[in-house]
């Protein structure tokens, strides 16, 4: 069998999935509304082996670490069972970006692992059916097969639960002005949020206002209409936040109140954002489950945005922030 590479973005939520249904599919409570990241790519090459006794995964150049590689395996072994067949494969993986600054590497790594191995075992599959095997990789990743702006529809079963593309990458000239202010790993990861998000006492109504929240930020995406579209997405990015920090849990056998993924340097951020704001620069933020801070702007604010980062990075002491700049992107493709 030949070797196949797909290449696959990552994805930003503007409307977020936080909590599942179901844990073992991937199905989420709730719908969610993302954009595919030009700048941060997974690559991926998939080959069949009849020799082989386990499937060889390297990142980059290594050999891969035991979890990431089981994780590969698990759902080489859906795609296996799916084609009938049980050759195993050698595959090879990398991505754009380092670890821990706060793009979804499983989001893009599942999807491209998804596509790359469906052509390499020789099963011919429509996109959706693609977004719902993605989807059971890694939730978000079924956001990455479809192109540029996209919805991920909840579902409450496993073959209603898809995405699909709402405008390709070239409907809006929007940026997402990523601001890396740590590269720590955050302690709590977002498997592990989703399931503490029913604690809170807030997760109910963050939930019934989610068909609204999703009509309204389509809407506005699909009227380019960045005041309303900025002001849904802002809102919203707080809402999963106040649900994740009321969401007590233990970790570390410590009791904790909630979940907090905001450094210093994001709440700094989040404050100059509304003095831009009021300043007359267009410029909205959403937060994933991290401390980086994604800003969205029309790409014609792409100076100016960076400039009044670099100048607030300058006063709160030269903390030397990456920034990370994308566009919207393509869906999951083969190379
Ligand atoms: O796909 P997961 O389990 O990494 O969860 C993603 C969670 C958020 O990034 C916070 C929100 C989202 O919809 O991407």
């Amino acid at each position: 069998m030949s070797k196949i590479t797909a290449i696959a973005h990552s994805n930003l939520a503007f409307v977020k999935y936080w909590g599942k249904r179901s844990p073992e599919l991937n199905l989420p409570l709730n719908g969610s509304i993302s954009m595919n990241l030009s700048s941060a790519t997974t690559t991926t090459s998939v080959e069949f082996h009849d020799a082989l006794s386990t499937d060889i995964v390297t990142v980059d150049e290594h050999e891969a670490a035991p979890d990431f590689a089981r994780r590969v395996t698990k759902h080489m072994d859906r795609i296996r069972a799916l084609a009938g067949q049980s050759a195993y494969a050698y595959i090879h993986t990398s991505n754009s970006f380092p670890a821990g600054t706060g793009f979804a590497s499983s989001a893009s790594g599942m999807a491209a692992l998804t596509l790359a191995a469906v052509h390499a075992i020789g099963l011919s599959m429509e996109e959706r059916a693609l977004t719902v095997l993605a989807r059971l990789g890694s939730g978000s990743a079924c956001r990455s097969i479809p192109g540029g702006f996209v919805e991920w529809l909840a579902g409450d079963t496993t073959d209603k639960s898809y995405a699909v593309q709402i405008a390709p990458p070239e409907h809006w000239d929007i940026l997402d002005i990523a601001v890396v202010v740590t590269e720590e790993t955050k302690m709590i990861s977002s498997s592990l949020g989703h399931q503490l998000a029913l604690q809170s006492p807030f997760w109910q109504s963050r939930y019934l206002m989610m068909p609204e929240r999703l009509d309204r930020v389509r809407t506005a995406l699909l009227n380019r209409d960045f005041p309303l579209f900025g002001r849904e997405i802002e809102t919203e990015a707080i809402s999963m936040h106040a649900v994740a920090m009321t969401s007590p849990h233990t970790y570390d056998q410590g009791w904790h109140s909630g979940i907090y993924y905001w450094s210093p340097d994001t709440m700094a951020l989040i404050n100059a954002v509304q003095r831009w704001r009021t300043n007359g620069l267009p410029v909205f933020f959403t937060l994933d489950a991290g401390p980086t801070v994604h800003l969205i702007c029309p790409a014609d604010q792409q100076e100016a945005v960076i400039g009044a980062v670099r100048e607030l990075e300058q006063q709160q002491g030269n903390q030397q922030w990456s920034i990370v700049v994308s566009r919207p992107a393509p869906g999951a493709h083969l190379l």
